[in-house]
């Protein structure tokens, strides 16, 4: 029996009514849906809608229809079912009569969806924030490792300032923190409980809505049932905060993508998670981070799709929200599927110190060093930039570094520059110049690393005894 079918005279159109179902991808919002449905059955039994008798028949189909989901995959196939509601009424029904018809009392879809939408996304960001703390803590590894290895930062993609590998991999871990911290700020939001909001003006019942919501886990019931049924925000932050989240791993896939190639040489890739070119057999080829770079725009373009999808929808539900559901699950498993891979990744992959320390003395890094060499001298700033400008071009002609240029030549430059001037040009000295918190001189670097490590630990310790579906 559909949900819906007194006013109608005619059936639908059966093309029609296959491509208007949302069981297909909804079905795996059944656990969700069943919790829901527990909670509004306990309410109905308080508001005296169901007798104790009642309600234990409900909740023990309920138990049934979730026990025979898990065990068989058959079990979900079902081409009738509208949508995951549809279902459990026509299962509970089935396996308990009429009576599974008295749990749609005073709800509507609309609510209902809002709740088991709010719940994937508690989830899943629960689930997610495990796996960033799993890969926040494979890139801090990382960092504490890397000794005073050295590399070049580049502005511009042109090289320009020495910087420990430490504190290039710090940056990353400073991005994933973020985005962890942006899925359980969003998480405060979404964990309010929709159910008592009806169709759209508020259960046509007095149900205790504080109940339900402390049933389900939830801070508390939503304030406004208009705004609940037809709202989410929480599903655009969300996805919001894994487009940003799937762009910073785009961001550093792409850096390891060029640091593996032999211009570069700093990064070798690991063989288990590259492949070879079917033409080409020299060829090791980064799969793995050219398709989280691509992903990345998949993720993306499902935050897009959610903004665009409810800019113009009048309040309250519209049935356009239906389309909202896959962008969220894709979204999830997308970004759910890439962590653990670049966690693995990010464990096995070697760095080649050697070239990275050869690379960071080159390319005149220290040539702000220098001029800082000057400014410590009393030459004015703009000045001495200017005269190492010029001995930086004398060098190029020359086809040598800074630290080779004869004294005189440099001297006939600009008469501060002096005896010395080259041990400030030294890799250690250029890097221990940046000493402010924050900065990469080895010092701050190493109380940077500890206060990464206090936040990854105090971060992982958020999760322990968390109960993941609630
Ligand atoms: N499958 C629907 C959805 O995902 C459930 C809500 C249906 N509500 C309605 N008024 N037709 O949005």
């Amino acid at each position: 029996m559909k949900m819906w079918s007194g006013r109608f005279r005619q059936p639908l159109d059966p093309e029609f009514e296959k491509w208007q179902r949302s069981f297909p991808y909804d079905r795996r919002l059944l656990p969700f849906e069943l919790a829901a449905s527990r909670a509004h059955a306990n309410a109905l039994k308080i508001a005296g809608i169901l007798s104790a008798a009642e309600l234990s028949e409900i909740l023990k189909g309920l138990e049934t229809i979730g026990r025979r989901a898990e065990s068989s995959a058959e079990f979900l196939k079902d081409d009738e079912a509208e949508d995951v509601h549809h279902f459990v009424e026509k299962q509970l029904a089935g396996l308990i009569g009429d009576v599974g018809y008295k749990l749609h009392t005073g709800r509507s879809r609309n609510e209902q969806i809002a709740t088991d939408l709010r719940l994937f996304v508690r989830q899943s960001i629960d689930a997610l924030r495990n796996l960033i703390g799993e890969w926040v803590e494979a890139i801090l590894l990382r960092a504490e490792s890397a000794g005073n290895a050295a590399m070049p930062a580049y502005t511009h993609l042109q090289p320009a300032e020495p910087v420990l590998v430490a504190h290039w991999l710090l940056a990353y871990v400073e991005m994933f923190l973020r985005d962890a911290s942006r899925l359980a700020d969003c998480r405060k939001r979404a964990n309010l409980c929709p159910l008592g909001s009806g169709a759209v003006a508020g259960a046509t019942l007095a149900i205790d809505r504080q109940a339900m919501a402390a049933e389900l886990g939830f801070d508390e019931p939503t304030a406004n049932s208009i705004d609940a049924t037809s709202d989410r925000d929480f599903a655009i932050e969300f996805v919001g905060a894994l487009s940003l989240l799937a762009l910073h791993l785009s961001r550093w896939a792409e850096e390891m993508i060029l640091f593996s190639t032999p211009a570069y040489g700093f990064v070798e890739l690991p063989e288990a998670y590259s492949t070879g070119s079917s033409a080409m057999p020299q060829k090791k080829n980064p799969d793995l981070l050219e398709l989280v770079r691509g992903k990345a725009a998949r993720v993306m373009g499902c935050a897009f799709t959610l903004q665009t999808l409810i800019k113009g929808l009048p309040l309250a539900y519209n049935k356009d929200l239906q389309e909202t559901q896959e962008a969220v699950f894709d979204a999830s498993d997308t970004v759910s599927s890439i962590l653990p891979l670049v966690t693995g990744f990010m464990k096995t992959v070697q760095f080649n110190d050697a070239k990275m320390n050869e690379a960071a003395r080159s390319g005149f890094m220290n040539a702000w060093a220098a001029a800082a060499y000057l400014v410590g001298r009393g030459v004015p700033s703009r000045l001495a930039h200017e005269a190492v400008g010029k001995a930086v071009a004398l060098a190029v002609e020359r086809g040598c570094d800074l630290q080779t240029l004869p004294l005189a030549d440099l001297r006939l430059i600009h008469a501060s520059f002096d005896a010395g001037f080259r041990s400030c040009l030294e890799l250690s000295q250029v890097l221990a110049l940046h000493d402010v918190p924050g900065g990469t001189a080895p010092l701050q670097v190493k109380r940077a690393l500890q206060n990464a490590r206090e936040r990854v630990e105090k971060m992982a310790a958020s999760f322990h005894g968390r109960d993941l579906s609630g």
